[in-house]
């Protein structure tokens, strides 16, 4: 399995933080937001990481992440021509990459500590359909989309920020997919934000009966607000003072 992690859009919800950098190279505690999925990806068991970002900001990561050696991982950079096309448009930059194996797929301002290795072994044995990550939380502010699942773990409605959620399950930024997401990318159009949507892209596999949903335990969208900006330091800070970071 290959990795793609998202570091482009234009973060204009952190202004002034993200005037003049890339909101995936801002702290969370000690370390640069970006360290976080790359540490997460080394952990799944992922060798090959594709990292999107828009021109402005490639030239930031290069310098500080280099070819990934210092997480012993091979990394490579795609430009994001729009950098507000959508999380859908980003992933599509790794179709000549993935080279017909499944992706894990990481958007670059989640913050989390579960171990994803499980769920990649358990979905390659299966080798087929779409994986979302979902996590308990308040679902009525409308900033996630949001996961309705059956007992099974198949999932049955998935809504992009729903006045009226159906469960309390939010989507992280998590996604496994095999090779078809490419060719289902090509058939999404762009949503009223004029964005190709992840969640209309993960609607596709759902129609096929193909999506499974995996819970993990703490999540934070450090990307979406200040507060939750400063909850991932707080909960990273903690962690590293009880030594399980
Ligand atoms: O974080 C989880 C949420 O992420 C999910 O619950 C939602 O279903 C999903 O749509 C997404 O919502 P957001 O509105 O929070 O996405 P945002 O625009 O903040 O972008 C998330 C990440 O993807 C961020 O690290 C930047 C990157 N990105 C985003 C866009 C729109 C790109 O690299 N390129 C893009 O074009």
């Amino acid at each position: 399995m290959k990795g793609v992690i998202l570091a482009g859009g234009l973060a204009t919800r952190l202004r002034p933080l993200t005037l003049v950098t890339n909101k995936h190279l801002l702290p969370i505690y000690h370390q640069p937001m970006i360290y976080y999925p790359l540490m997460a990806m080394k952990k799944a068991g992922i060798r090959e990481v594709l990292l999107t970002t828009s021109g402005d900001h490639a030239g930031h990561f290069a310098n500080l992440l280099k070819a990934g050696e210092a997480f012993g991982l091979r990394l490579y950079y795609a430009i994001q021509q729009n950098p507000k096309g959508g999380i859908a448009d980003a992933i599509a930059l790794a179709e000549e990459f993935a080279h017909h194996e499944p992706v894990l797929v990481l958007l670059g301002d989640n913050i989390f500590h579960h171990d994803l290795a499980p769920s990649v072994r358990k979905f390659e044995q299966k080798g087929r359909g779409a994986m979302v990550f979902g996590v308990h939380k308040d679902t009525g502010s409308r900033q996630y989309g949001v996961i309705e699942v059956d007992g099974s773990g198949t999932v049955r409605s998935i809504e992009e920020k729903p006045e009226h959620p159906k469960s309390d399950i939010a989507q992280t930024g998590i996604y496994i997919y095999d090779e078809r997401v490419f060719s289902f990318i090509k058939k999404l159009s762009p949503s009223g934000r004029g964005e190709l949507e992840v969640t209309d892209l993960n609607n596709f596999y759902l129609s096929t009966g193909e999506l499974t949903c995996e819970i993990i335990d703490w999540w934070v969208d450090a990307g979406t607000s200040f507060d939750e900006l400063l909850e991932a330091n707080n909960q990273v800070a903690r962690m590293v003072q009880d030594g399980k970071l």
